[in-house]
């Protein structure tokens, strides 16, 4: 993978592409005009009497805040944010809701300062590239808001595209069994076949590359998201030495089609691949104060421990 397919696949560069076969969107690249100059931002600093503390305000954003929730309001009053390649999928379990559903700027600066995929997209979006020893193409980081659609996650699929064709298909929330898509199988393949060769390919910079579809309950597809063809992506049931040796799953491909995997019994169910993002729950407890017995438990945990180290003192004395 090159650096300039992870270009590509940013959302600016597809979404204007694939606009009529996505969820609809704002994305905003401008350069953010805060009404603070950098001098202004150092009168901000208010020095107090000792001058061992300071306090400094918080910058604002004013010009940009009415633009988000401009933005906002035109896509019905709550999005799904995201910035150049990923969404903050492992910092859901911060925000109140638990969910990535935003209203306000707020909600979306708590997710975005939570989220490890975030600081990934920042701080090393040519991870794993193989061209390191050429120069980082520059990146205008953008800020992208789509229209809040429940997704059903059994609708959710991820298709492989190398050299212009569909090679496979995995379920993307692979950790759960879907009933449904072992008893559609056949209509659901044909179905993102259809959508693919009819809207997808050709039409895109490259010729290598990975993108999500949902299908909804009509059966209509629609195109979520474009991801690179490497291993920064996640191959779920596939592995990419499978997907790039053109063995197995090219043959298949030639003779009948893209691979198409999905979950097949409860028996292989594995936990959420987000999971372990997160902090330990009673930890969210106790600090929230959410769960009191928690609390309970843990202070007199706390007593009885400190009690017996008086004990020991004690005896020791
Ligand atoms: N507009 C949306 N509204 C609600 N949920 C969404 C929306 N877009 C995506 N999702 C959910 O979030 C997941 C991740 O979205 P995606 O755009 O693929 O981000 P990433 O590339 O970071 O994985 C999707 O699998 C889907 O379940
Ligand atoms: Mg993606």
């Amino acid at each position: 993978m090159k650096k300039e397919q992870v270009v590509n696949c940013q959302f600016s560069v597809w979404y204007p592409i694939f606009k009529k076969h996505t969820i609809k969107s704002d994305h905003n690249t401008q350069p953010i005009q805060t009404t603070n100059s950098d001098s202004d931002a150092e009168e901000d600093v208010q020095w107090s009497d000792d001058e061992t503390t300071t306090t400094a305000t918080a910058p604002e954003f004013p010009e940009f805040t009415s633009k988000v929730l401009e933005a906002i309001n035109s896509l019905g009053g709550s999005v799904f944010p995201k910035l150049n390649w990923s969404a903050p999928r492992d910092a859901n379990w911060i925000a109140l809701n638990s969910s990535l559903q935003c209203s306000s700027l707020s909600d979306i600066f708590l997710l975005f300062k939570s989220s490890d995929f975030i600081a990934h997209d920042l701080t090393q979006p040519f991870l794993r590239c193989s061209d390191q020893d050429s120069p980082d193409p520059v990146i205008k980081y953008e800020l992208v808001l789509r229209k809040w659609s429940e997704l059903i996650p059994g609708g959710e699929f991820r298709c492989f595209v190398k050299e212009n064709k569909l090679i496979a298909i995995s379920q993307r929330d692979y950790t759960q069994f879907y009933h449904h898509i072992l008893k559609q199988e056949e209509l659901i393949s044909q179905a993102i076949q259809d959508f693919f060769s009819q809207h997808i390919q050709y039409n895109f910079l490259d010729e290598d590359f990975v993108f999500d579809v949902y299908r909804d309950c009509q059966g209509r597809v629609w195109l979520i998201d474009l991801n690179a063809f490497g291993e920064v992506t996640d191959s779920l049931l596939f592995s990419w030495d499978e997907l790039t040796s053109g063995g197995e799953i090219a043959r298949q491909q030639q003779q009948e089609g893209p691979a198409f995997r999905y979950t097949t019994s409860e028996v292989t169910v594995q936990p959420s691949p987000c999971l372990s993002y997160r902090i330990p729950r009673d930890f969210v407890d106790l600090s929230t104060g959410e769960d009191a017995y928690k609390l309970i438990d843990f202070l007199k945990l706390k007593k009885s421990q400190q009690e017996e180290s008086e004990e020991e003192e004690s005896t020791l004395q």
